[in-house]
Formats: C-alpha cells, sequence, structure tokens
C-alpha cells in the first residue's frame, strides 16, 4: 500500500551556519526518506529557518543589521550545505514568512476559542538602558548559593545550583550592565496543566510509539509530582517575533511559531505547485487527512517542545497531531562535545572544501545510527577505516574485479543467474528483506552491518573461484563468466540497498549497470549486461583528516578595521570574540596579515634553461641581499623587459627547492583561471614613487 508521509527535520536557528550536528540529523532523515521515494512511497520532507526570538534580535542588532537582513544572509548560505551533502529536502522556508504568521496566529485564535489561552501578570527583569525586559540567559550575578560572580539567572556553572534570576545576588544585565529592574508584565500562557491537556498528551505520548527513553521522559513530565505547568507564550516588545491578535506590543515567543513553522513549509511547498506532481489534495485538505503519517527527526534537547507543547498545540487547535518523533543523540568529535567557541567539532563546509567526499561522511554516520538516542562519536581513524574497509574494500571491488573479466572476455554480458546455486546461496531476497526493516525501524548501522556481511559472501565467493585461474583456461570461461554474473548480480542489489545513503554513487552504478533508475523492488533483477568500469570511489586518504582537522582560520571580527591588525600587531581575538563558526575559505584580518608583501625591485632577469615558463628574477626588496625567485611568466615577459621595474613580492614563504635552484618568494601577477575569459599574464606594479622594501598592506 503507498504510504503518504510528511516528514521534517528540526527548523534550525537562523543566527549561524549549519554545524556537523545538523548535517548530522540530516543525514538521518534524508537516508530514510530517500528510502520511502525508493519504495514508492509518496513523501514530502521539508525545513526553514528559525527565524525568531531574542538571540538572533539581539545579533542582528550587535552587527548593526535587521534580523530580516541576518537571517537572509544565513539563509543564503545554506544550499552550499544541503547540495554539498546530497540532502534533498522538497522544500526550505523561514518562519518569518506570511504563512506562517497566518498559521500561528490561526492556532493561536483556536487556542483561545477552546479556553487554553490565560493570562497572568508576572514579574521580570528589565533592562532600564537596553528598554527591553531580559531573557533569563541575559542576566548575570553572584550564585545565591556558593557566591560564584558572573553567573547566568537560571543556573551556576560553578556549583551546580539551579534558581530563579531573581535570585541573583548583585543581578546585571548582560547586554548593557545596567542593574535590571523589577518590573510587571502581563504574560498570555497555554494551559497545558488543564485536565483535558494533560489526558490528551498521556494518550498521545505513552500510547508505546514513542522511543523508550523518549517516552520515559514524557512519563517524568507528565506523571511527575509537579505536574505539568502552563507555558508562558508571549514575550513583549521589542521582540523579533509575530505579533499576538488583539494584543499590542505582544509577541508569540519562538518556540510557539518555530515547530508551526513545518505546517508553514509545507503550504509553502503546496502553494508553489511543487506538491502536485504527488498529490491532487490541498495543503489543508492534505495535513488534515487520517491517512497522512506525520514525522519530525529532532534532536534530544528539544524531546520537551516536541512531545508534549506541539501534539497539544496542534490538536487543541482542531488539527492532527504528529503521528511521531524520531529522536536522534547528539554527535561528538573523538568524545568531546562541540563547541564553537572552543573550535572543537568539524567544520561541513571545509569537509567540503577541502575535497572529501560527501559519501564517506553520510555512510560513516548512517553506520553509527541506530533507533536509540545515543550520541554518535566520529572518530577519524574510525572514520578512515570504516570508509575505506566497507566502501572501498567491500562494496566498489566487487564491481571493479568482475567487470574487468566480463569487458574483456565476455563483451560484458551476464549470463541468468537465478538458477545458479551460488546466487541462490546468497540469501539476496531475505537480506533485502532483513535490510529494508531495519532502514524503516531507523536502525541504519545494523542495515550497513547486514550489506556488508552481504558483500563479504560475494568476495569470498569471488575469490574461492579463483577467476585469475578460471580466465587462463577458455574451457573453463563458462564458470568464469557465472562467477562474474552472480558477482555483479549481487553488487547491483547492494546498489538499490545502499542507495539511500550513497545517492551520487548509485547514480554513477546505475549508469554501469545499465539500470536506469533503481527503485528499491528492483534489487532481485539483475543486469544482463554491464557497461565500461568507471572508477566509482577513491579511498580516503588519512592526511585529509589531518586536514579537517588543522585549525581553521577564524572568522573575521563582525566590523573589521582595515589594516589595524597589522599596524598595532593586535593578538587574534580570543574568547571575547564573535563565535561565528569559522567558515574555511574566508580569512581573517589576522590571517591576512601574516601574508608579508613588499616591493622589491627587478636587479636582473634571465630566462631558465630547460624551462619554457620560469624566468630566474633577482629581487632587491631592502635587505642586504638580493633574492633570486622563480616566475612562470616567461610568456608574458622578456627578462629585458623587466630590468629596474618595480613589483610586488611575498617575502615570508617557505623557500623553495625547484630543480632549477631555489626560490626565495613569489612574484604576484593577475590572470584568468580559465583562457576563455581572457588570456594574458600582467605583473603587479606600484604607483609611481615606491620603494624597494616597502611593506604592502
Ligand atoms: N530552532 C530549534 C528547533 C526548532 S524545531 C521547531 C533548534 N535549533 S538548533 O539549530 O539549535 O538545532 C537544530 C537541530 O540540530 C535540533 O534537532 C538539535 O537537536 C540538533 N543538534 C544540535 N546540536 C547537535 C549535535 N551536536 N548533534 C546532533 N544534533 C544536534 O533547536
Ligand atoms: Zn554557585
Amino acid at each position: 500500500m503507498k504510504r503518504r508521509l510528511f516528514v521534517t527535520t528540526a527548523l534550525p536557528y537562523a543566527n549561524g551556519s549549519f554545524h556537523i550536528g545538523h548535517i548530522m540529523e540530516y543525514i538521518q532523515a534524508d537516508i530514510w526518506v530517500r528510502f520511502q521515494r525508493m519504495r514508492g512511497h509518496e513523501v514530502h520532507f521539508v525545513c526553514a529557518d528559525d527565524a525568531h526570538g531574542a538571540p538572533i534580535m539581539l545579533k542582528a542588532e550587535s552587527e548593526g543589521v535587521t534580523p530580516e537582513a541576518l537571517v537572509d544572509r544565513i539563509a543564503a548560505e545554506r544550499p552550499r550545505y544541503l547540495n554539498g551533502f546530497h540532502i534533498a529536502f522538497d522544500n526550505w522556508h523561514s518562519t518569518h514568512s506570511d504563512e506562517n504568521t497566518e498559521l500561528s496566529q490561526d492556532i493561536y485564535l483556536k487556542l483561545r476559542d477552546a479556553g487554553l489561552i490565560d493570562t497572568k501578570t508576572i514579574e521580570q527583569f528589565y533592562d532600564p538602558v537596553k528598554g527591553m525586559f531580559l531573557p533569563d540567559r541575559y542576566i548575570k550575578g553572584q550564585c545565591p548559593v556558593c557566591g560564584a560572580r558572573d553567573q547566568y539567572g537560571d543556573a551556576c556553572e560553578v556549583c551546580g545550583a539551579v534558581y530563579a534570576p531573581t535570585e541573583l545576588v548583585e543581578p546585571y544585565s548582560a547586554l548593557s550592565g545596567a542593574r535590571p529592574q523589577l518590573r510587571e508584565s502581563e504574560h498570555f500562557f497555554f494551559r497545558l496543566s488543564a485536565k483535558r491537556c494533560v489526558e490528551f498528551l498521556r494518550g498521545w505520548a505513552l500510547d508505546g510509539k514513542l522511543q523508550p527513553e523518549v517516552a520515559n521522559k514524557a512519563r517524568e513530565w507528565l506523571e511527575g509530582e509537579q505536574g505539568l505547568g502552563d507555558w508562558d507564550i508571549s514575550r513583549d516588545a521589542p521582540y523579533f517575533g509575530i505579533p499576538i491578535p488583539d494584543a499590542p506590543g505582544k509577541y508569540f515567543y519562538v518556540w510557539l511559531d518555530a515547530p508551526i513553522g513545518y505546517l508553514a513549509s509545507l503550504k509553502n511547498h503546496f502553494d508553489k505547485g511543487q506538491a502536485a506532481k504527488l498529490t491532487a489534495q490541498s495543503f489543508e485538505q492534505f495535513v488534515a487527512d487520517p491517512a497522512v503519517e506525520q514525522y519530525h527527526f529532532i534532536g534530544k534537547d528539544i524531546i520537551y517542545f516536541h512531545t508534549l507543547f506541539w501534539p497539544a498545540m496542534l490538536h487543541f487547535a482542531g488539527r492532527k497531531a504528529p503521528t511521531n518523533v524520531f529522536v536522534h543523540g547528539f554527535i561528538t568529535v573523538s568524545g568531546e562535545k562541540m563547541s564553537k567557541s572552543r573550535g572543537t567539532g568539524i567544520s561541513p563546509l571545509r569537509y567540503l572544501e577541502i575535497g572529501m567526499n560527501p559519501e564517506w561522511l553520510r555512510y560513516y554516520i548512517a553506520a553509527k545510527l541506530n533507533a536509540k538516542v545515543e550520541d554518535v562519536d566520529f572518530n577519524p581513524d574510525d572514520f578512515v577505516a570504516r570508509v575505506n574497509a566497507d566502501l572501498v574494500g567491500k562494496y566498489v571491488n566487487i564491481a571493479s574485479r568482475a567487470s574487468s573479466f566480463l569487458a574483456r572476455l565476455f563483451d560484458g554480458a551476464l549470463v541468468d543467474v537465478s538458477a545458479l546455486p551460488a546466487w541462490q546461496a546468497f540469501e539476496t531476497e531475505r537480506f533485502g528483506a532483513e535490510i529494508a526493516q531495519c532502514i524503516e525501524g531507523r536502525e541504519l548501522g545494523r542495515a550497513l552491518r547486514l550489506a556488508m556481511e552481504y558483500a563479504d559472501r560475494i568476495n569470498q565467493h569471488f575469490d574461492s573461484c579463483k577467476p585469475w585461474e578460471l580466465a587462463k583456461d577458455e574451457s573453463r570461461h563458462e564458470a568464469l563468466q557465472q562467477v562474474c554474473s552472480v558477482s555483479i548480480a549481487g553488487f547491483h542489489a547492494l546498489t538499490v540497498w545502499l542507495k539511500p545513503v550513497l545517492p551520487a554513487l548509485a547514480a554513477r552504478a546505475e549508469v554501469f549497470l545499465g539500470a536506469g533508475e533503481l527503485a528499491w523492488d528492483d534489487f532481485m533483477r539483475a543486469p544482463t549486461r554491464v557497461g565500461r568500469y568507471e572508477h566509482l570511489m577513491t579511498r580516503v586518504d588519512p592526511k585529509l583528516l589531518d586536514a579537517l582537522f588543522e585549525p581553521a582560520p577564524a572568522a573575521p571580527p563582525a566590523q573589521p578595521v582595515p589594516g589595524s591588525a597589522a599596524r598595532t600587531g593586535a593578538k587574534p581575538r580570543g574568547d571575547s570574540g564573535p563565535t561565528r563558526p569559522a567558515a574555511s575559505g574566508v580569512l581573517s584580518i589576522d590571517d591576512f596579515a601574516k601574508v608579508e608583501l613588499r616591493v622589491a625591485r627587478i636587479v636582473a632577469a634571465q630566462a631558465v634553461e630547460g624551462s619554457d615558463k620560469l624566468l630566474r628574477l633577482t629581487l632587491d626588496c631592502g635587505e642586504d641581499t638580493p633574492r633570486t625567485v622563480f616566475a612562470g611568466i616567461k610568456s608574458a615577459y622578456s627578462p629585458e623587459s623587466l630590468v629596474g621595474r618595480h613589483t610586488v613580492m611575498v617575502a615570508n614563504l617557505a623557500p623553495r627547492k625547484m630543480k632549477f635552484g631555489v626560490s626565495q618568494g613569489m612574484v604576484l601577477a593577475a590572470g584568468f583561471d580559465d583562457p576563455a575569459q581572457g588570456e594574458g599574464l600582467f605583473l603587479l606594479e606600484p604607483d609611481e614613487g615606491a620603494a624597494s622594501g616597502m611593506r604592502v598592506r
């Protein structure tokens, strides 16, 4: 039966770039979604930026931009990561959108009509300098228990005590330093403590569908002594959020409109006409349809919002509650929690930029995932070993070995394998069924272990038949063709099973197998002929992992002052600096200052014998002895034309030993990478008056 699925991942906060934790969540969900699509099910897989809230508003303010501009800038980065890691959302939207405003206000009004919204006057800290109420994390002071200074408003990092911000001794605003004042304000509450809410949530959360660890948490919350408290859903202006109807100056707390963003993105997807390929229903018909299954992939830190607030909001607004939430643990790197401020973790962008194959990461993460709420560790040595042993050693290897005989001796043709005992011994059908069951249940690691066990069977059979010996004896060529055919048939089945994890590799394998677009049920349909084998995947070079963990260049300060670092020799900013994750490809002003550029006079220039590219330049850059630099500019300049001219050189480049001698620097020249854009090479020359040895910056 064809299933109809609405799938999301958590909506990432729009005040920062993706980190490896986001990518892990997307990879997990994307694999599951691709699997469902291959099974022929209807899937709508969406996400969006979570744009609202005080942190985004304040960050934008500190950068001197509007929150909208900040969110747009982050949104513009998203496709590079998503495309880079083959994450195939059907739509990406924003919670700062018309759809979300409409849906959030509508859901709120329904809850109000249902008698589930209350107002209460509460006392809260107010920053008289900033003119705003302070969220707990922006209030600091002395711990009321141990007296430690500069502790946050909710808990002490020194003694672990938990308290209300009003209990802090000598509180101050982390934004302005001012002493906050207690002020009264009217807040709106969702009456989660109402008997009907608690009853509904018990039914929804404790019916056995949640993962056991998740259900335990929900049980604690629902049946613990404290019981469910009402939920404060309003914030006072100034706030970057959605206005509450009939309540001037009041906005929805970001966590109210954030999950509604799931619906907003789906609606946007429908409104764009993209869903019409799969369904004739309207957005409202689709989300109300009892046959539609709705799943949210989320991390363990946001279970509360997704198992209590979100189902209750939907249900009491007269909508359908989610079918389930799928919770994963956190990714650690070599056993350490990732921390943006300490620069640990892996930069997904750097991973791509240094040329690492995104499918290695997809495979590695999948191999470590299961249906439990367990943390996943990225360990570099383990990564290299796993990917090389499994993907290259076991899987790809089958195709390269078997196809070479088939191409050489049988014109690529396979025999029918269905009746061959060797093929039957592989138990392909049983493996296929078990692997499907594992992926469905998000036991991705187990699915891949089964696939590799199957690959072992193929490789063992191949080796035990010694095809290289069969090839030498023409009377045994029939046996050889059979061995190779079963191996390729097995490779074909493996390709189907691995396709959700390795979509790009599978696309190349499909060409090799002459298979067209493989669906899940195709795994028993072995091909009759293979094309030319093209290299499918390279081994991971462990050096790449070193490059991945090299400290990436720090992000530039929010508003760099050109030249300041170079002039004052200022040290790179420490902990107090902005904590934007270091994007490789972006150079900090401090890093740029490391490049020592100087004006040099070309004292002599000669052609280099035996080289059609190089000139040997003798450069005076203000030092006692001139330097020798080899420059690849012979095509553009005759040696005589250069003598006496000034140019710009990199003076602190490590000396490089070349065939013709040691080069002690580099001169700078302009040119296009692609000759189609324009030819020629143009040496840089400073303006009149510049003298040898001057620093360029
Ligand atoms: N904006 C909220 C979610 C709103 S959903 C209606 C949020 N954003 S987040 O950017 O902080 O996190 C997005 C997702 O990434 C969450 O599911 C979170 O659990 C997950 N992860 C954040 N750090 C992670 C790891 N280190 N490892 C794996 N997932 C992690 O929460
Ligand atoms: Zn303390």
